[in-house]
């Protein structure tokens, strides 16, 4: 048994500016579970890839260095996407753009069962860790792999997606966060930002059903840019939400009124 008292007495600095917030108390019932090595937590390896899962909707996910590990906003757009699917029965075809480790996709189809759901990722390696959170959970999902919709098919009542979203070199990222969670996750070229974005709108301005919405999360420094993109795609009805801090961090819209060719 190791005596991580005495290891959090000597290395508090260090663990503090690994793992922001840390207290001795969770940092000790961590590293009890976890039941690591001391040279990870020097390192600053997140406590869930040591883990190997991540809490998220009261669900346990797997979760590896191919995947994101999901975040509390992404909890609260779970949160407000199960809330209008409940409003807006008609609802039937949801489709997770960017799936991840399947966190949000997975979440919704437990809490919908009405929604057919089909999860999508550029990252095959992603997308295996989605197949494995989803047999795990018995959830009863497609997945695909694809380049935003580029491979997929239909329309979809419902698109949600937290997509990379950070520009390359933008500062307030956490040093621990770049050196260990997947860079195809979170960063944007800069030069490459709004051609991004723009793709992602009009390709779903052209998947979504009449009564379609789209939920999407961004980084609270571009709503504004995000917001005038999903303008220029003819998205509908466009609404920036806010996070439980007050920070902008959720696109709502809806789909064109008049078809898109
Ligand atoms: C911010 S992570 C979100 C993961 C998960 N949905 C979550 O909320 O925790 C973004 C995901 O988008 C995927 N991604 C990046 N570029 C993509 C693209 N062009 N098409 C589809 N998925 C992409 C990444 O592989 C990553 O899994």
């Amino acid at each position: 048994m190791k005596d991580w008292k005495k290891f959090f007495h000597d290395n508090q600095g260090l663990l503090e500016a690994n793992y922001p917030g840390i207290t001795k108390e969770r940092f000790l019932k961590e590293a009890e579970e976890i039941d690591g090595d001391e040279e990870s937590f020097l390192k600053g390896i997140p406590f869930a890839y040591l883990l190997g899962y991540a809490t998220f909707t009261h669900f346990d996910f797997k979760v590896n260095p191919d995947v994101l590990i999901p975040r509390p906003e992404t909890e609260q757009l779970f949160e407000i996407v199960e809330s209008w699917v409940k409003k807006n029965s008609q609802a039937k075809r949801l489709v997770d753009i960017g799936t991840g480790s399947g966190c949000l996709g997975i979440s919704l189809a437990l809490a919908l069962p009405q929604l057919s759901v089909l999860l999508t990722d550029i990252s095959p390696a992603a997308l295996q860790v989605a197949e494995t959170n989803a047999y795990n959970l018995k959830a009863p999902v497609a997945l695909k792999a694809s380049d935003l919709f580029t491979d997929v098919t239909g329309l979809y009542d419902v698109i949600v997606s937290n997509p990379p979203y950070i520009p390359k070199g933008h500062k307030g990222v956490h040093p621990k966060t770049s050196e260990f969670e997947p860079h195809l996750a979170l960063f944007l070229e800069q030069e490459k930002y709004h051609e991004f974005f723009e793709r992602f709108f009009s390709q779903a301005s052209r998947h979504m059903s009449a009564d379609g919405v789209l939920f999407m999360e961004g980084h609270e420094d571009f709503m504004d840019v995000i917001l005038e993109l999903a303008k220029k795609a003819k998205l509908t009805e466009i609404e920036v939400l806010k996070d439980w801090s007050s920070r902008p961090r959720f696109l709502k819209a809806m789909a064109p009124k008049t078809p898109i060719g």
